[in-house]
């Protein structure tokens, strides 16, 4: 199943506007059409709870709380803005009876939320880690069925650019000039950062085998194909967040029937 997000995010933005808005900007926050497009892909893939990592002032959980009558189940661990920041918002989301704020290392936390709820469909929201501790934490995440999607926080910014374009399930980044040209009019407040926001990028939890042929092309294509011999391809790049690290390039050849690493065509 494909996920057209702004076609999901039309179908439900009036009842979405209804519920959410009007909702302040809080400082560190996601930005109200991130937390559109976040509604509306779960709806979509008929999510049941939504395990949250990163909750600081709370502006995500606050949106995810006024839309869903389900359960939101957010961690902090209160290092980054300290305990009383985490205690406020914990006694200011205390009026949404779905939402339970819990303090705690989210690598450690929120894979014991997926365990003890397996029989919940489960989405992720990770706006803390950041970069690729959040893609690691994602990786564990999706090694369970119950999670149906994770979206990453901060995935269109310089430093982790598109950096989910090596997941397979990866399916759409906010800072889609057309969702932005629809949508960014919802939110007039300010990230202190960009007021583009952040940007939150999706990954569907499939694996290589539940893609089709096109798809494998497709995903290949995103990370630069050099050359293609029968089912092998050469690709090459950059690892993500290399800003930090010596410009190392990668090479791999990839059998895409079996979609594998191999060592070199014969
Ligand atoms: C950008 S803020 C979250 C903002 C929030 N999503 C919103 O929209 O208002 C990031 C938060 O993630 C938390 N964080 C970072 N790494 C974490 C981890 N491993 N476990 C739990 N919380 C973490 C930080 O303490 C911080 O409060």
């Amino acid at each position: 199943m494909t996920i057209n997000v702004i076609e999901e995010a039309d179908r439900i933005f009036k009842t979405w506007k209804e519920k959410v808005l009007p909702c302040d900007y809080i400082e560190n926050g996601i930005m109200l059409w991130e937390g559109l497009a976040f509604c509306a892909v779960c709806d979509k893939l008929g999510i049941t709870l939504v395990l949250e990592s990163g909750v600081a002032g709370g502006r995500s959980t606050e949106i995810l709380a006024r839309y869903f009558d389900f359960d939101i189940k957010a961690v902090d661990d209160g290092k980054l803005y300290g305990m009383d920041r985490f205690n406020n918002t914990k006694k200011r989301l205390s009026k949404y009876p779905n939402v339970e704020m819990i303090n705690g290392d989210s690598d450690i936390l929120v894979p014991d939320l997926i365990h003890a709820n397996k029989d919940k469909k489960i989405a992720v929201l990770i706006d803390g880690p950041k970069g690729n501790r959040a893609k690691h934490l994602a990786k564990i995440c999706m090694r369970d069925k119950t999670v149906k999607f994770v979206a990453i926080h901060d995935t269109c910014r310089d430093y982790s650019y598109h950096n989910l374009d090596d997941m397979i399930g990866t399916f759409f980044y906010t800072d889609d000039p057309k969702f932005l040209k629809k949508y960014k009019f919802i939110d007039s407040g300010k990230d202190i950062y960009s007021e583009d926001g952040g940007g939150l990028g999706f990954v569907r939890n499939i694996k290589w085998n539940d893609i089709n042929m096109s798809q494998k092309i497709r995903f290949i294509s995103r990370r630069g194909i050099k050359k293609l011999k029968q089912d092998i391809i050469l690709i090459t790049g950059y690892p993500h967040n290399s800003f930090s690290k010596p410009l190392v390039q990668i090479k791999r050849f990839i059998d895409i029937s079996r979609g594998k690493v191999i060592r070199k065509p014969k």
